[in-house]
């Protein structure tokens, strides 16, 4: 269980998560919505580590993350998805994602100087980022650099780092921002595949509402970063605090 506790931070004078206590229980997916600026994208940030918080502690499974380091909090379990400024964009994206693969498997490094062995896990590794390729059908572009990439493949690619991690929690935050048509659904279709397995904690930002409608087992909702709303998806969609706070969206995505 992933637990914030009156997660706070002040930016100067101005209270971008205030006070937000919430818990998401494995094998339900949470959608966060909430108007522009209201704050969920420095809630992740809060929950990753990105951000130190004012007040408050996060914890998953009992374990308090508060004080960790982005890292530890990634190997503790919270996956987050990369920043595609912290890979190598000149490796290719297949080399990418083997490394992250890498860097979750214990022990893979510590066999000593074993040719066998060395052979043999990068054989599993490069199998098991192949698969990860071919779920966010990336397989093509996998001798591409990252650097080559365009912003669709990106995102994709850092899905496929989110994935490569096999984190109990995955956070999402509008993974699908700035795809086309054709790229979207992949990046849906995955989170659907994630959500059937029971084990897995999910949090997704998603600005589109019929995304949320079919996704979402619970949502909550964000408003000057207070938490205004929490609950079943169509009695949350039809509360006044979410049809007032989506006016504005609505016509932004009519527009
Ligand atoms: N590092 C920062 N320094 C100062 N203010 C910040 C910082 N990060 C976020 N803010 C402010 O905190 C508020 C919440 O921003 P945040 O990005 O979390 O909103 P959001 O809900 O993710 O919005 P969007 O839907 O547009 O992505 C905004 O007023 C923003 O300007
Ligand atoms: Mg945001």
């Amino acid at each position: 269980m992933l637990e914030t506790k009156d997660l706070t931070i002040r930016f100067g004078g101005h209270v971008a998560v205030n006070g937000v206590s919430c818990a998401f229980a494995p094998g339900t997916l949470t959608a966060i919505v909430g108007p522009n600026g209201a704050g969920k994208t420095t809630y992740f940030n809060l929950i990753s580590g990105q951000l130190k918080a004012s007040a408050g502690t996060v914890s998953l499974d009992g374990q308090l993350l508060s004080g960790l380091s982005p890292s530890a909090r990634t190997h503790a379990g919270l996956g987050r998805a990369f920043q595609l400024t912290n890979l190598f964009p000149n490796l290719t994206v297949l080399e990418n994602v083997r490394l992250a693969v890498q860097a979750t498997r214990e022990g893979a490094h510590r066999r000593g100087l074993n040719l066998w062995s060395i052979w043999s896990d990068h054989k599993a590794l490069t199998e098991r980022a192949d698969q990860i390729l071919a779920d966010v059908a990336l397989k093509s572009r996998e001798h591409a650099t990252v650097a080559s990439l365009p912003h669709g493949d990106q995102r994709k690619l850092e899905v496929a780092l989110l994935m490569a991690l096999e984190p109990k929690v995955f956070m999402f935050d509008e993974p699908t921002a700035g795809m086309n048509a054709a790229e979207a659904p992949v990046i849906l279709d995955l989170i659907r595949r994630l959500k059937q397995d029971k084990t897995k904690t999910i949090l997704l930002v998603e600005h589109k509402m019929d995304v949320v409608r079919e996704l979402a087992d619970r949502i909550i909702v964000l408003h000057n970063g207070t938490l205004v709303a929490d609950g079943e998806p169509a009695e949350v969609i039809a509360s006044p605090v979410v049809q007032e706070a989506y006016l504005g969206i609505a016509k932004e995505a009519a527009a």
